[in-house]
This record gives structure tokens, sequence and C-alpha cells, in this order.
């Protein structure tokens, strides 16, 4: 391995179209309770990763967003523990013994419902491959971001992407793959619009199990979304939005439902989000030709990702102009999934420290 070689990738999240919640396991390997799939989406939201392993560090050492994280010792966010827990077994199957320095920033919000925890695990499992220099297959790193963040196993491809929740109990079988390239239906868009960015207050790590443990309505959840992936793979197959976006929306408001029937009550959702969701209920049954041309989806958090066409764009555009809590609209078509950067670190190659900006992030 070359030393002190600084390696950047850039990757992006991929949203659920139908989601997955409820692990199978949650010791780390974070299997999930059923599968999952998403769509990739290009870099008009992206995380940027920068990582280097050298002598002269003493501990390894992760800034997100500017700001240092704690990754190891006592209070240890589980993502963090769990992140520490993949950077060592790298380095073990690259037989590497230095230290690290990663720095990662997203160009949108954090923790707010847009995915970004799995496009940080995902960037960061394939910038640590080429880092170590391990030549892993992308399902073998679907494997690793998996254990990091559930949902970054299907942010390691472009396109659209399924997540096979597998059923060995070591999660071998637990992996994503890519169902169509990025360039398969190129009129696939997501707008997304952001009601609140502030982060969530309860985690996805606490919401799973919490979930799984408390929630009635949970078990009858499994196999509407087992039926919901084959459905989705169909709708995808015969580029059907009508069928994709009915799909959707039910599979979002089945995943909130079993959130809400959690005990304590999970409430990702706020009133911006509910006034969305009917909005784009109305406009679909106003369409005279009785199909449906767009469909929402929310993540753990009240942001929508409105699926939709490149043809009704503006109709959606013009649907939230009128909801006065949108604050800011990203759109966003599949992506290509994670590639390496040249010439764009976030460490600066001298000093082997992170860059700051001149915002002092
Ligand atoms: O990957 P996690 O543990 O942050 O869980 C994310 C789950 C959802 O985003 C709500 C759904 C999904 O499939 O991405």
């Amino acid at each position: 391995m070359g030393t002190d070689k600084i390696t950047t990738a850039m990757g992006t999240p991929n949203i659920a179209l139908i989601k997955y919640w409820g692990k199978r396991d949650n010791t780390g390997l974070n299997t999930p309770n059923n599968s999952s799939i998403g769509l990739t989406m290009d870099e008009n939201l992206s995380t940027k990763t920068s990582v280097v392993f050298s002598d002269k560090f003493d501990r390894d050492r992760i800034y997100i967003n500017g700001v240092e994280e704690k990754i190891e010792g006592r209070d240890v966010p589980e993502k963090a523990l769990y992140t520490k827990k993949i950077l060592d077994h790298m380095r073990k199957l690259a037989a590497v013994k230095k230290k690290v320095l990663i720095v990662s920033e997203n160009n949108f919000p954090s923790s707010a419902g847009i995915a970004s925890s799995a496009s940080g695990a995902a960037t960061l499992t394939f910038a640590l491959t080429h880092a170590l220099n391990l030549k892993l297959s992308h399902k073998e790193m679907s494997i690793i971001a998996r254990q990091i963040s559930g949902s970054a196993c299907r942010s390691l491809f472009g396109g659209i992407v399924k997540w096979n929740k597998g059923v060995k109990n070591d999660g071998t079988d637990s992996y994503a793959e890519q169902i169509v390239g990025e360039k398969y239906w190129p009129e696939l868009v997501n707008i997304i619009a952001i009601v609140d960015s502030s982060k969530k207050k309860v985690s996805t790590s606490a919401g799973h199990s919490d979930t799984v443990n408390t929630s009635p309505l949970y078990p009858s959840r499994l196999a509407f979304a087992e039926d919901g992936v084959r459905k989705v793979e169909k709708a995808i197959g015969d580029r059907d939005i009508d069928a994709l976006s009915r799909l959707i929306m039910r599979d979002s408001n089945d995943m909130h439902a079993t959130m809400l029937d959690t005990w304590p009550p999970i409430m990702y959702l706020n009133d911006s989000s509910k006034e969305i969701m009917y909005a784009v209920y109305e406009l679909n049954q106003s369409q005279k030709s009785g199909k449906y041309i767009a469909g929402y989806t929310f993540d753990a958090g009240p942001n929508a990702h409105i699926i939709t066409t490149e043809s009704n764009k503006d109709a959606i555009l013009k649907l939230l102009s009128g909801i006065s809590g949108v604050k800011k609209i990203i759109i966003s078509h599949a992506g290509k999934g994670p590639r390496l950067l040249k010439n764009d670190d976030l460490i600066d190659a001298k000093t082997l420290q992170p860059k700051i900006k001149s915002d002092g992030s």
C-alpha cells in the first residue's frame, strides 16, 4: 500500500421505493426482516469522503461535515461503533496496521430522511476498499457497508437496486444487486421537497428495534413488503409510473403506520409531509386517463421524495409551490453509484489534516 496516499470517493443516497424497516439481526450484522428496493440518486445529492492511512497517526479519526465523531470508548452511537468494527475488519483483510483519518461531507441535510447514512457508509466502504487495495466486488462491498447502515448496501450500485434479505445467520446472502442501470429509465425523476432539515429525534437504529419489539402491526408488514418488492420490480420492468406510484405510496404509508404503532410511538412525518401526501393523491385522482403520474415516499424523516417522470415534473413543482412548508426543492435522477475522485481531497496532503473550509466547518 502506498504511504500516506489520500483516496477520495463520491457516492450518493439510495432512496427506498419499498422500505427496509426492522432487523433480523441487531448485533451488528444488520440483516433485515424484509427485502427492499431503491433508487440510487445522481450527484445532485452526494457524499464526498477522503481517507488516508498513516504511521503518523496514533488513533483513528473521523470527521463528518466538519465535526469530529467519537468512534471509540463509552457512549458511542451504534453506527459509529459499527463503522469502527468495519474499519478494523477491512484493515485486517488488507494486513494493514496504520491508523486512519476519514473526512466526509454531505452536500445535503444529514439524518433528515434523505438516506445520508446510507450514502456515507457506502462511500466510506468504497473509499476504504480502494485505499487498502482490497479487490472486493460490489456485492462484497455491499455486505460490508450493510453492517454500518443497512440501507447503505443499496448505495453501492447505480440505477435501481434490490437488497435481498437473505436467510443465513452469518449474513453472507444478505446483499444488494442492481436491477437496472441508471440509463434504463432516464425520464424517472425524484423531486425532493425539504420541509425540515433538522436532525431526526429518533435514530433509525433505535426505531428498527422498537418497532420489531412492540408493534402489533409489524408482522403483517413483512409479507406486504416482500410482495411490494416483486411488484415494484415488475413496474420498473414495464417502465410503468402508474403502478410504481401506487406501490411506493402504499409501502411508505405501511412503514409509517408500523412506526406510529410502535411504543413509544415514532412519528417522522410532520404537517407539511401530510399536506404533500394529500396533494399528490388529489393530483393523481384528477388525471382524466385514470392513471397515476407520481408517488410520494418518505424515509425516516418528514421530507418528501416524489417519484415521477420528466413530462410530469412541472405539475409536481406547481403542486409544491402551493405548500407553504416546502423550504427547498432538490431534483435528482438515477445515478451511477460511487466513484473515485482525483484532485478533490478533503485532506491536506502536506499536513495530513482535514481541510478547513472558509466558513470554519
Ligand atoms: O439503514 P438504516 O438503518 O439507517 O435504516 C434506514 C431505513 C429507511 O431509510 C427508513 C428505509 C430504507 O430502506 O432505506
